[in-house]
């Protein structure tokens, strides 16, 4: 994998790209080791649209955001491939270039909110500063405008909020300041990389919804970072599903959901929580662990989890390739839905194998995810 480079704008034939990254790699040189969190990987955000980008914790989620945006700057650091936003080119572009890119371009919400807000300036300051440096407002222009945004992300008495300290304020809330600074200078493409994970599910649900809520009023696209497929399942338009620094599956969040072909897929799909099953259900695991970034296996990435491998996924990294539908990717040699993939699993059933046994009782049982 990573060798042949496949866009699935040129293949979809839409001309609405905002963004598009192509073979970007992102490596981190630690001691004699390479860390390739992000390795190949190409994708398209269209103008107004929102992508998902979903997988587990250490997938690379954070690297690939960070290196789009052009924020991850270090010495042991090596990033190639393309980054091109409207038309320009960011990878090796300036400082003083993606200076006047962030926040009136692009922007990013983080996962936690008290690491990305100053404890010690009063909440107001941190909402006007950007547009007194973007969009050089008056302070009292610049104010009027932060009472607007604080009313627009829904915090009750904004003029009281201003004169708050971070710390004086709920985890809800202080995410709600974030994605008001993020909005303020009116960023056609927003990042939010897992903007709830430090909140409880309720407040999860609220921010998560005032996001959509934004992105479709502002006509901004977004790219919405997760380890919960569910959480993207209603929340996106397309979805690239990441694993070991590659993208492994990608496609329209109907097509993925109603014909998912990644066994990793799948099982992030049966890892989802169902509200509608009793509290106490647990959330079924995905069996082992993601491989060390340093030392990847030769063959397939999720082999030595993966309920339907065989020896030709331990020898061969698959490459990322469309199905009958162009714009859907996906990178296995025994996909799910597949009559070579189902004899794959019957092979592992026999041979004992936990992932396999798991999988075949989740497909009859639940008959869902293929
Ligand atoms: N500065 C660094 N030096 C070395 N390795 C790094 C560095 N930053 C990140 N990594 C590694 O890159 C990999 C991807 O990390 P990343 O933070 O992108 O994962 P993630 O998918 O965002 O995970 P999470 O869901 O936990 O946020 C991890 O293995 C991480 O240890
Ligand atoms: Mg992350």
């Amino acid at each position: 994998m990573g060798v042949e480079v496949l866009s699935t704008d040129a293949m979809s034939g839409a001309s609405d790209a905002l963004l598009t990254v192509t073979d970007l790699r992102t490596h981190f040189h630690v001691g004699e080791h390479v860390v390739k969190a992000v390795d190949g990987v190409s994708l398209t955000v269209h103008k107004g649209k929102t992508l998902g980008i979903v997988g587990e914790s250490g997938s690379g989620k954070t690297v690939l955001s960070r290196s789009i945006m052009g924020i991850n700057t270090a010495p042991n650091i090596e990033t190639s491939g393309s980054v091109t936003y409207n038309g320009t080119e960011l990878v090796g572009s300036s400082r003083s270039t993606m200076r006047k890119l962030w926040g009136a371009e692009m922007s990013m919400v983080f996962q936690d909110p008290m690491t990305s807000l100053n404890p010690v300036v009063k909440v107001g300051r941190q909402v006007t500063e950007h547009l007194r440096s973007h969009q050089g407002v008056s302070k009292s222009e610049a104010r009027q405008a932060a009472i607007e945004l604080l009313k627009w992300v829904r915090i009750p008495e904004p003029e009281k909020r201003l004169e708050n300290y971070p710390h004086q304020m709920s985890g809800g809330m202080r995410q709600r300041v974030c994605i008001a600074i993020a909005l303020a200078c009116g960023p056609k493409l927003l990042f939010a990389d897992e903007p709830t994970t430090a909140l409880d599910v309720t407040v999860q649900h609220q921010i998560l919804n005032l996001l959509s809520q934004q992105q479709r009023e502002r006509d901004m696209a977004m790219v919405l970072v997760t380890h919960d497929l569910g959480v993207v399942a209603t929340r996106t338009d397309e979805i690239a599903v990441m694993y070991a620094g590659r993208v492994v599956e990608q496609a329209s969040t109907s097509t993925l959901f109603d014909d998912m072909r990644h066994p990793y897929t799948q099982s992030l799909f049966w890892s989802i929580p169902k509200t509608s099953e009793p509290k106490h259900t647990r959330l079924s695991a995905i069996v082992g662990r993601p491989p060390n970034l340093a030392a990847l296996p030769p063959g397939c990435s999720f082999a030595a989890r993966c309920p339907y491998a065989q020896d030709v996924c331990r020898e061969q990294a698959p490459e990322l390739q469309p199905t009958e539908d162009p714009s859907h990717l996906f990178a296995c040699h025994l996909p799910v839905g597949s009559d070579e993939g189902r004899r794959a699993l019957e092979v592992n059933v026999q041979l004992g194998l936990p992932q396999a046994k798991s999988a075949a009782l989740r497909a009859t049982v639940a008959g869902g995810g293929r």
